[in-house]
């Protein structure tokens, strides 16, 4: 059976896709961080399981930002799909610390492109790029044709990557992927992201264990699916011939509001009398009018999304009341 090697394994997508590629009979290895905790809360699961963990599942140290181990372990796992979605995903943290997005999300892929440039046997190649190489696009919805205006330094860090991909692609016939994903979210989306940050406010009201919300601009608009449909179309998008790149997307906008609106409504409470206005959450730069065309991806690798966006916020929601107990 074949076997793959996830950078970013710990993080929402390499969770989902792990348990994708174990259902699928795969051998799955995962890059993962030296960090103070060993917490590796989205994969406990798989590591209870005595049938899964250190029998078809690997973990192997190794940073980014340290070509050489990150070389060891390609060499020593010898992966026939290696998915490369690490990196700093925080768009907004991106103004904070660019300098480190710039260097985890643009330089690591050049990193690993070039180490696999050199293997006789090359993997599959996957690379997470986003919706924000898009920035401020001046048509809508946007497609693989559309033109990169990234307008934050994480926008731009995906963009340099993600063209990097191409030419590794065109110029040493690597079958190397970009799947240029829109926002996608569940229970295990980072907490500082706001479609969490949302559904476990509303959850930790309906408990009583806060009273408001504070965001910054309701009214901003996103195209936010489920991760586990995104998952299946990283791993369609690897199994199809020629390599090309793909927007995965829902092709619908909702706003924060409608978050907030949907995220309420499933613990029937009010959203008016809870919610705050707070200027330290207004985004420097916002991209605007994204929204993906999904059309490549239906018609050649047969990916649909499974679940429309209320459902979604419905079922994080949920799972933040589980969470609270
Ligand atoms: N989710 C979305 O809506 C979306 C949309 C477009 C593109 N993307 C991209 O898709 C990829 C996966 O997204 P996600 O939502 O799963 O992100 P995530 O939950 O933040 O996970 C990021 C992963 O990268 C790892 N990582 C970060 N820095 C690293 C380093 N220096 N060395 C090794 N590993 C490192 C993290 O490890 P730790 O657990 O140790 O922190 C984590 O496993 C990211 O590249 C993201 O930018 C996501």
């Amino acid at each position: 059976m074949p076997t793959a090697l996830i950078t970013g394994i710990t993080g929402q997508d390499g969770s989902y896709l792990t348990e994708l590629l174990l259902e699928k009979g795969y051998t799955v290895h995962g890059i993962v961080r030296r960090t103070s905790l060993l917490e590796r809360s989205r994969l406990r699961h798989l590591f209870a399981d005595p049938e899964v963990y250190e029998k078809r599942l690997f973990l192997h140290y190794a940073d980014l930002d340290d070509a050489t181990t990150l070389r060891r372990v390609i060499l020593s796992v010898a992966p026939d799909e290696l998915y490369h979605l690490a990196g700093q995903s925080h768009v907004g943290l991106s103004f904070e610390i660019p300098e480190s997005t710039c260097q985890l999300t643009s330089l690591s892929t050049l990193r690993i492109l070039e180490i696999i440039r050199d293997l006789a046997n090359p993997p599959r190649f996957y690379h997470a790029s986003s919706s924000e190489v898009f920035g401020s696009p001046k048509e809508s919805p946007q497609n693989e044709d559309t033109p990169f205006r990234p307008v934050t330094p994480y926008g731009y860090a995906k963009a340099f990557a993600t063209q990097m991909v191409g030419i590794y692609r065109n110029s040493f016939g690597i079958h190397a992927v970009n799947g240029i994903t829109f926002n996608h979210e569940s229970p295990r989306r980072g907490e500082n992201f706001v479609t969490r940050k949302v559904c476990r406010a509303a959850a930790a009201i309906k408990k009583g264990l806060t009273s408001h919300l504070s965001l910054g601009d309701t009214s901003a608009r996103r195209d936010w699916g489920w991760a586990p449909d995104y998952v299946k179309g990283m791993w369609l998008s690897l199994q199809h011939s020629p390599a090309g790149d793909y927007v995965l997307a829902t092709g619908r906008q909702h706003s924060v509001q409608d978050v907030v609106e949907a995220a309420f409504a499933t613990v029937d409470l009010d959203w008016r009398q809870h919610l705050k206005r707070d200027e330290r959450f207004v985004r420097k730069a916002d991209p605007c009018n994204l929204v993906g065309d999904p059309g490549k991806a239906r018609r050649e690798l047969g990916w649909e999304v499974s679940i429309d966006f209320e459902e979604m916020i419905r079922r994080m929601t949920e799972a933040e009341l589980e969470n609270l107990g």
